[in-house]
């Protein structure tokens, strides 16, 4: 089994963790920031499972490149695990489509709930949202482990609202991306606390920001990816967002990752 995965801020990385001890199988696992920077294409395995967050009602940017170019020749058994922070849209039919580009398709779908790291727009309950997260992650988990053992097929959706998901959260999910995410990456700053440690260099997953005399900068020529590891993982929480009330707010990554583990998926 080959798993691939993307990650801004540690829940989908813990939960592809737990998930890969359940299974109890030889798991080879790749993060597919690095698998696009090396130029590798391909994939020989026949189980294959796909681990991402859900960005903007879809596919992050970086995995619908990466579905886009990657392909899966010899797999037979195609799962997805998509962790979010609550909304109920239709995603699967979006991974579906770009496998079947390539003659494959998507056999099994799980959804897990997070707290929601886009805390710009949505103040976050940190603590006790780990919490809950963490038990009904759990519980998803372990009976989609044995789904996937079983190579069995099945799209576990849960909780749906048929009208935001075909009408509210495409006409959104468009918006964010037609505007870049109401021009986010052009909105980032350190504030006066930044100590000029470099981790948010270490951490960006798109290779946008540098330290120029000891304080970051965010390269206009390179895309964001919008995954908020900068954000998120700053550990003196200097990075704020203009007209935002990023200030106010708390940040949030998964308390069992770090900055490295996040920086490793480069
Ligand atoms: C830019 C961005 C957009 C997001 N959009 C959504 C969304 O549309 N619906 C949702 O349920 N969660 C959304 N989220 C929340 C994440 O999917 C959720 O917190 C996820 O577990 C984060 O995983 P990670 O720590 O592995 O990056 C978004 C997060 C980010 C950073
Ligand atoms: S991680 Fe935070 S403190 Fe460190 S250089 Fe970046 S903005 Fe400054
Ligand atoms: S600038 Fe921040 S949000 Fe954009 S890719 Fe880099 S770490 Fe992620």
């Amino acid at each position: 089994m080959e798993i691939f995965y993307y990650s801004g801020t540690g829940f989908t990385l813990t939960t592809m963790k737990t998930f890969t001890a359940l299974v109890k199988e030889d798991v080879r696992i790749r993060p597919i920031v690095q698998l696009m920077k090396q130029g590798e294409r391909s994939s020989a395995a026949e189980t294959v499972g796909l681990f991402l967050p859900m960005h903007a009602f879809g596919l992050p940017r970086a995995f619908r490149e990466f579905l886009k170019r990657f392909s899966f020749p010899r797999a037979s058994y195609i799962f997805a695990l998509v962790t979010r922070g609550g909304a109920p849209t239709k995603i699967h039919r979006e991974i579906d489509r770009l496998l079947r580009r390539k003659g494959c398709r998507l056999a099994a779908f799980q959804y897990v709930t997070n707290p929601n790291t886009f805390d710009i727009i949505f103040p976050l309950k940190m603590e006790q949202a780990v919490i809950d997260a963490r038990n009904r992650a759990e519980e998803d988990l372990q009976a989609f482990a044995a789904q996937v053992c079983r190579r069995e097929a099945g799209i576990n959706r849960g909780y749906r609202n048929r009208f935001h998901e075909n009408v509210t959260f495409p006409l959104m999910k468009w918006m964010s991306r037609a505007t870049g995410y109401f021009n986010l990456q052009k909105d980032f700053y350190a504030d006066g606390n930044c100590t000029g440690c470099g981790q948010c260099e270490q951490v960006c997953l798109s290779g946008k920001i540098h330290l120029e005399d000891g304080h970051p900068r965010w390269n206009k020529a390179v895309s964001c990816q919008y995954c908020l590891a900068c954000l998120h993982l700053c550990p003196v929480q200097a990075i704020q967002v203009r007209n935002s009330k990023t200030a106010e707010r708390k940040r949030i990554h998964h308390p069992d990752v770090d900055w490295r583990a996040i920086a490793a998926q480069k």
